[in-house]
């Protein structure tokens, strides 16, 4: 069973299903051809191989621009009672919710009950007419004289669309990105230890393109988190030996900070570590930056020993971690 958009190719299968799926009532006038050349995308079309077995004609409001109205659907007679029907409707309150439309309308004959007790099953309301029958309210001449017609009206609940993240590798077409992310992420860094260019050339607060090409060339992995496609932070690894890897220039951009997206960066290194068959994971710090020792304790990292250099106006902590294989 395939589902898909619509597609004005579909409409002489249209026309041959209504005239049977609804009994003894012919309202093939009802679905003219331009709504599948204007209304595709907020219309379906069900098949089981190459069998038409439901469609659904729907369009956004032009006048009401937080509806979607649900002009007609149906299912074939073979196939009804298996659930086409109701995900025909769950498809288009997905399209509807997807462009802020949370107010579906759709309208039936007062004749068609199970038209009534599906749209009832859906969720929907009866809207108040001018008239009841048999306890159901009644629009009459609601298209034209003599049309009388069930109105319905469901409500959709905005549902929050689910973050996408992904920690995926960089080629040297991101360089600019990485660059881009390393500087401003280290920025905070740089002014709380009063890193310059002229003190601290090398800190990653003044990185450029050419370092992180020259990376690349290194050997260095680096990967990028991302956040429904917008980067987050990035790190890298480089293998010094058969047993240690290198963690370098791991970084979250300042306004994602605290939410956990510096971890997910250390644990996917740490699995790259492991395909690498590294036996070791080892970073240097800022001696000084004591809570980021306590972070990466959280991790297994250990202090193993701070060092000087001379081209730098810090001392260097050196932490090293097991490697679980
Ligand atoms: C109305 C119609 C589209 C429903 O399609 P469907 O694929 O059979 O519907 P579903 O299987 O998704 O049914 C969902 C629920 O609606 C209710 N329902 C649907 N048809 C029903 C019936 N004949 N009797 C009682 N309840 C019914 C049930 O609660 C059902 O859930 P359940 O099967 O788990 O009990 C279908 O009967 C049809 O094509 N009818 C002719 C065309 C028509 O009247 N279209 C109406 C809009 S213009």
């Amino acid at each position: 069973m395939i589902i898909r958009h619509a597609l004005p190719s579909d409409h002489p299968d249209i026309i041959m299903a209504m005239t049977t799926w609804w009994g003894d009532r012919d309202l093939t006038t009802s679905v003219p051809r331009l709504f599948l050349n204007h209304f595709g995308n907020t219309s379906f079309v069900v098949h089981d191989q190459d069998r038409l077995i439901g469609f659904l004609i729907g369009f956004f409001s032009q006048s009401m621009i937080n509806q979607g109205y649900i002009h007609f659907a149906g299912v074939h007679p073979d196939y009804r009672r298996s659930g086409i029907g109701s995900t025909l409707y769950e498809r288009f309150f997905q399209k509807c919710l997807e462009e802020n439309r949370t107010i579906v309308q759709s309208c039936t004959s007062p004749v068609n009950t199970t038209s009534i007790t599906f749209h009832r099953s859906m969720g929907f309301t009866l809207l108040e007419g001018q008239a009841v029958e048999d306890g159901i309210p009644i629009w009459l001449d609601y298209n034209r004289e003599g049309d009388h017609k069930v109105l319905f009206k469901k409500e959709l609940l905005p549902v929050r669309i689910q973050d996408t993240f992904e920690i995926r590798q960089a080629t040297v077409s991101d360089t600019r990105l990485l660059t881009g992310i390393i500087k401003k992420s280290y920025q905070d860094v740089a002014m709380r230890f009063k890193l310059t260019r002229e003190n601290c050339p090398k800190h990653p607060s003044n990185c450029t393109d050419e370092w992180i090409e020259k990376d690349f060339i290194r050997g260095v992995s680096y990967y990028l988190l991302t956040r429904n496609d917008t980067p987050l932070g990035c790190g890298g690894i480089e293998q010094a030996d058969k047993d240690i890897c290198y963690l370098e220039r791991l970084c979250v951009l300042p306004q994602y900070r605290g939410k956990g997206y510096g971890g997910m960066l250390v644990e996917h290194i740490f699995n790259r570590a492991r395909a690498l068959n590294a036996r070791m994971l080892s970073i240097g710090i800022i001696a000084r930056q004591e809570e980021l020792k306590t972070w990466y304790e959280k991790f297994g990292f250990v202090e193993e020993q701070t060092k000087s250099f001379t081209h730098l106006p810090f001392d260097v902590t050196i932490m090293k971690a097991l490697v679980n294989t």
